[in-house]
């Protein structure tokens, strides 16, 4: 039999006690021997709970327990979790977190520390929540030299951007219902941020390159701006906003990107909605590939966790963790990034101030096609070539020079290399005096 503990009885680790529970026949058959929830770790008490009998304060009690050989890290952030999980490694117990900030951040370090003792460090549920990601980039595409991946890594700001294009909620109602929901982060501005999405992206380069990549080297942008217009912008090109997270693979280094950006038409991602993530992976032997699943709540990255410590008992004096070394992977400058995207531009006021501004934008950026809200007076948008970052943003500076426009409302990302195609005629309204600008 092998005994395990849980640190943390909140809404992971609450799930992974269920799971145990609900599936210990199974979970037995396929460790090829029982395993017994012998401690849960919290501060707090639950009285009533089915863990009440097993609830601990003293962490001491786990480390100097010969008997407990897999801890579960469901405490979050990188305090006391990473002291725990440091000490724990290093009396040679294998250690199963959900803690993408403790990966993120620390996963060099405690990969050396299990290898050292040999145990086991592993971390599947700290990307994608239930779809199992990690294990497939580190077994089954070993052969593969992979190129791309992009994706949708946080269910708290997918379910926002698709509750309000869908459901026409606000932003902060639809917040409260993923908080309600156990989506969120324990500070959900790190969702909201795109913090999260970052942490997960420089995790799945880690182990894709086997080489460290800093969270704070991958220019992120979150959804804290982005408007129901935006998200009514982007409709008129046939796309949908949505947080992407996307790195590409060179031999040497990596382009990496979190930001809002608008996804068109057929592309796979634009049917990932609600709490589900989406990560497409282009291999050069094994070619396209998506992973599709829940990517958070209680249950479903409780199962990523309980699959992880049953590879844990198959393992239990085999390091086969060894997922990346501290050696850096070169992260390259945002600005030579090229894309295209949908520009928002706010005019003076009135007819005439619009259409000097529109003339100006056509004059700079050769587009042929600008869009504008029909209740809209004083603002349009409009879709730049591909070019890269610092170019556009050269371009823009001229723009702004211009004395019939005030800013810049929203500059965002349009995903893939698909043509932008606009809205179906019916959605639409040529303009008479000029045939480029539709009033959508
Ligand atoms: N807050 C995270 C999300 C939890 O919404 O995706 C799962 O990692």
């Amino acid at each position: 039999m092998i005994n395990i503990a849980i640190m943390g009885y909140g809404t992971i680790g609450s799930g992974v006690a269920e799971a145990f529970y609900t599936n210990s026949h199974i979970i037995n058959e396929r460790a090829g021997q029982d395993i017994s929830l012998k401690y849960v770790l919290d501060l707090r008490d639950f009285p009533g709970s089915p863990v009440e009998q097993v609830l601990i304060k003293d962490f001491n009690a786990i480390l100097n327990d010969g008997d407990v050989r897999i801890v579960v890290e469901t405490m979050g952030g990188v305090g006391a979790a990473y002291d725990f999980v440091s000490a724990l490694l290093r009396r040679g117990k294998s250690v199963v977190t959900s803690n993408k900030e403790l990966v993120a951040k620390h996963g060099a370090a405690l990969f050396a520390l299990a290898r050292g003792s040999g145990a086991n460090f592993l971390f599947g549920a700290s990307v994608g929540g239930g779809i199992p990601v990690v294990r497939p980039l580190n077994s089954c595409l070993t052969g593969d030299r992979i190129t791309e991946i992009s994706g949708i890594l946080n269910g708290t700001t997918n379910y926002i951007l698709t509750e309000m294009t869908q459901n026409n909620k606000g932003f902060n109602e639809a917040l409260s219902e993923a908080q309600r929901l156990g989506y969120a982060e324990r500070d959900s501005s790190d969702d909201i941020l795109g913090l999260d999405t970052c942490r997960k992206l420089a995790i799945l380069i880690s182990v894709i390159t086997g080489e460290k990549v800093e969270a704070s080297d991958i220019h992120t942008e979150g959804i804290d701006k982005i408007t129901i217009d935006d998200i009514r912008y982007a409709k008129t090109i046939n796309g949908n906003v949505k947080l992407i997270a996307r790195a590409n693979i060179t031999q040497d280094g990596v382009w990496a990107t979190v930001s809002p950006a608008i996804v068109t038409g057929g592309h796979p991602l634009n049917m990932v909605n609600g709490v589900f993530n989406g990560i497409l992976i282009k291999a050069n032997i094994s070619g396209d590939l998506m992973f599709y699943g829940r990517g958070a709540g209680k249950l479903p990255t409780a199962g990523a966790v309980t699959a992880d410590v049953i590879e844990c008992a198959k393992n239990l004096n085999r390091n086969v963790s060894c997922f990346w070394t501290d050696e850096k992977r070169r992260v390259y400058d945002i600005g030579d990034n090229i894309c295209r995207k949908l520009a928002r531009v706010s005019c003076k006021d009135g007819e005439r101030a619009m259409d000097k501004a529109i003339e100006k934008a056509q004059q700079i950026f050769k587009c042929k096609q600008v869009y504008v809200l029909s209740e809209h007076r004083d603002e349009f948008a409009f879709v730049t070539e591909a070019m890269p970052e610092k170019t556009l943003g050269g371009q823009i500076k001229e723009l702004l020079e211009c004395e019939n426009i005030n800013g810049i409302l929203s500059l965002l990302r349009i995903e893939g290399t698909g043509e932008t195609k606009s809205a179906s005629k019916s959605e639409t309204k040529s303009v008479s005096k000029s045939k480029t600008k539709s009033v959508v």
